[in-house]
């Protein structure tokens, strides 16, 4: 269900495609790994941002199921990077009331990052702040692919009947299945692609494209954006009243 935030203008739920940190470290002759690490400090005053902004769902694409097509360097960095950003900002997103989900497919994470996944899911349960869902080994096809897996087993084992199946049943069965859906999409870097983000979730969400690098995304550039989004008229295939 798409909603708004606080004053009902601003997106309660915003989802981000965090990209070009790649293309940052570049232009400072550096490694990739580099802009990942840069990117990675931006998360952290992005969520801090979220109370004061009216976002109470931010969703973040760290690592999609096609990432692992990059060079074996890159993808053990990012791995690297993801557990020692679990270690390290833990505490904070408690004292912070930020509570932390992943989505996406877990099995193929190396097993110390999954109990680190779960630990962070675990300490955070009880915090009642900011909504912070990090996408890790996500792909949008792949999970509507698990959620109907899932789905037919309920129905082969008598738990569901197939008649009773519409657009409610699939959103149960889905990673997402306890967050509103996205209504601000930002992607960062200047493509406009929605990458396999979010695909279902996002069928009524607002877009936004961006030139900035997410490394160079601040807090008073997702400020700005909201600003525009607020501006919108959102009309869910209905006409302006
Ligand atoms: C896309 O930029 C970015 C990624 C594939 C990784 C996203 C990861 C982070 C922002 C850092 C850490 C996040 C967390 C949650 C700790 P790119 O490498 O595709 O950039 P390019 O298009 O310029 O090459």
């Amino acid at each position: 269900m798409a909603s708004t935030g606080a004053d009902g203008a601003g997106p309660r739920h915003v989802a981000i495609i965090m990209d070009g940190n790649g293309r940052w470290a570049q232009k400072r002759g550096r490694p990739r790994l580099f802009g990942h690490h840069a990117g990675a400090r931006r998360v952290r005053e992005i969520v801090e941002a979220c109370p004061g902004l009216g976002v109470k769902y931010l969703t973040i694409f760290a690592f999609s199921t096609e990432n692992w097509k990059r060079t074996q360097t890159e993808v053990a960095g990012l791995m690297s990077l993801f557990r020692r950003y679990i270690m390290k900002e833990m505490q904070d997103f408690v004292r912070e009331n930020v509570r932390v989900r992943f989505i996406g497919d877990r099995p193929r994470l190396d097993a110390k990052l999954r109990a680190l996944m779960d630990e962070a899911e675990a300490m955070t349960a009880h915090c009642t702040g900011t909504n912070l869902t990090i996408a890790l080994n996500y792909g949008g096809r792949d999970e509507v692919a698990r959620a109907t897996k899932r789905l037919a087993r309920d129905v082969a084992q008598g738990r569901l009947d197939p008649e009773a199946v519409d657009e409610e049943t699939l959103p149960r069965y889905l990673d997402t299945r306890v967050l509103p859906d996205p209504d601000l999409v930002i992607r960062t870097s200047g493509e406009a692609r929605i990458s396999n983000f979010l695909l279902w979730q996002s069928a009524y969400a607002e877009y936004e494209f961006i030139d900035t690098l997410w490394p160079d995304f601040s807090p008073e550039i997702f400020a700005g954006l909201l600003a525009q989004y607020g501006a919108r008229d959102r009309r869910f295939g209905a006409v302006s009243a």
